[in-house]
This record gives structure tokens, sequence and C-alpha cells, in this order.
């Protein structure tokens, strides 16, 4: 599923733009970019995901206790740095995407998926929101790279290029080819990326819970020196537990992160 954003034109683009409130140049592209999403008109339902049935002997590895050790378990591109200097392969797409429930799909962005890991993790992390009364959905997840080459020309024709490449990345230097990273968004904010979202409770919730399930921010206030992109509240990549664990504390921005655990790889 592609997805476009959500300006009704470019005059109200750059309306927000001159306001000061940043664009959702983050999320997909589709063919009808201005059509406005619709609201829901009945609560999502519980969460799919479901506990493993018990066997007489266990029989399962246990999972990575340190992200040293998750990272020699993980493929290559689950911890991989990729920013506007290091670029995916353009052919680069993951082999175990699995299609993630509509009912997790914020209104108008429905078929989304992710890889495996970071599917269970995302609708693990959104029914535990639910759980705790708070509404996240999903707005855009995995992006190929023709994908990311029409949002971001998109962005480009909307806001210029300057601007475009301060809140989107040219096709093969996105997270979301990866396959887990996602936009994570509320009603609150009209299930716009915009950075007040950063400040609504469900944003709130994001940025304190979100490593509990393995997700980082990928791109915080005032981080734009060092990741080129303005302070996206809603963008979390999937990085396993144990490494978003030892990411928060380490106070780092995530791709100073993953380029020290490479170093030490
Ligand atoms: N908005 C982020 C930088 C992306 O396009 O991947
Ligand atoms: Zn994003």
């Amino acid at each position: 599923m592609e997805h476009y954003t959500r300006f009704a034109s470019r005059a109200a683009a750059w309306a927000l733009s001159a306001a000061g409130i940043a664009l959702a140049a983050c999320g997909g592209t589709s063919a009808a970019p201005e059509v406005r999403v619709a609201t829901p008109t009945s609560a999502p339902a519980t969460a799919t995901a479901t506990p493993a049935k018990s066997s007489a002997v266990a029989q399962t590895t246990p999972p990575p206790q340190s992200c040293a050790a998750f990272a020699q378990s993980a493929d290559p591109f689950t911890l991989r740095v990729v920013d506007k200097q290091r670029a995916l392969p353009s052919d680069y797409r993951p082999t175990d995407l699995q299609a993630i429930d509509d009912r997790w799909a914020a209104p108008g962005f429905p078929g989304e998926s992710m890889r495996a890991a970071a599917a269970g993790a995302m609708v693990e992390m959104l029914a535990a929101a639910q759980a705790q009364g708070v509404e996240l959905r999903i707005r855009s997840s995995f992006r190929s790279y023709a994908e990311q080459q029409r949002t971001f020309q998109f962005w480009i024709d909307q806001l210029g290029e300057a601007q475009a490449r301060r809140e989107s990345a040219p096709p093969g230097n996105s997270e979301h080819q990866l396959g887990t990273t996602a936009d994570v968004i509320s009603r609150s904010v009209g299930w716009e990326l915009i950075i007040p979202f950063g400040e609504t409770a469900e944003g709130k919730w994001l940025a304190a819970h979100s490593t509990e399930f393995g997700f980082a921010i990928s791109y915080p206030p005032d981080g734009e020196a060092v990741t080129g992109y303005i302070y996206e509240p809603w963008h979390v990549r999937f990085i396993g537990k144990p490494c978003a664990t030892e990411w928060r504390a380490s106070g780092l921005v995530l791709v100073k992160f993953l380029e020290r655990l490479a170093a030490t790889r």
C-alpha cells in the first residue's frame, strides 16, 4: 500500500510551513495524494497477537539479553546504519515482510507491512497502548525504493528541494526501506505527521514506552545537526529490545548508537 500525505493543496502545505509547523514528508506516496483521509466509524478490535502455545518440552532458544548478543543473532540489516550518507542497495527488499491487520492502520492508510519481528513488536506495542487507553496507529511502514522515490519527489514538488531534504529521505536512504520502521500517529493530531504529536498523550506514551517493545525514535528534537532531519516524534525503528534498552541508556542519537555498535562488532 502506498500512502500520500495530507495537504489539500500546495498553498496549504506552504501555509503550514510558513507557520513553522512540521510537514509530513516522512509519509509515503500514492497515486492520489490530495485525498483527505476518512474518519473511522468503528473502534478497532483487540490485538491479534496470541501467546505462543506451551509445549511439554520447551525447545525455544531464550532471546538474547544484551545488545551485543542480539546483534550477533540478527541479520546485518536489522542494525545497519541508513542515513543521508549510507544508502541501501536499490534492490534491497526484506524477504520476511508481514502484513499488519488494518485495525492498526490510521484511517485512510491500510495495507501496511513490516518485517516479521518488527510487525510482531509493533502489534504488541499498539495493543499495549490501547489497553492503557492510548490510541496509536500506523500511517506508513515499509516503503520500497520506488515508493520512496515517489515520496521524495512529491515532497520536492510540495516544499522545494531544500525543505524536502530536511524531512524526507532520498530513495535508498530511508529507514522505511528496511521494513523495520514505521510512522505511528494519533487521532489527536488528525492522523497528521506533525511535530505537536510529540506533546500529545499518545506521542509521550510512544516516547516513554517504545523501547520496551524494541523501538527507537530515530530523529529526536534538536537532532538535525546529527541526523540531517527535523524532529520526527512519530518515526520509530525496530532494533530489538536489548538494543533499544541500551540505546536509551546511552543517550545517543540512534545513528550514533548504531555507528558505535557497528564499530564494536
Ligand atoms: N522522513 C524520513 C527521514 C524518511 O523519509 O525516511
Ligand atoms: Zn518515517
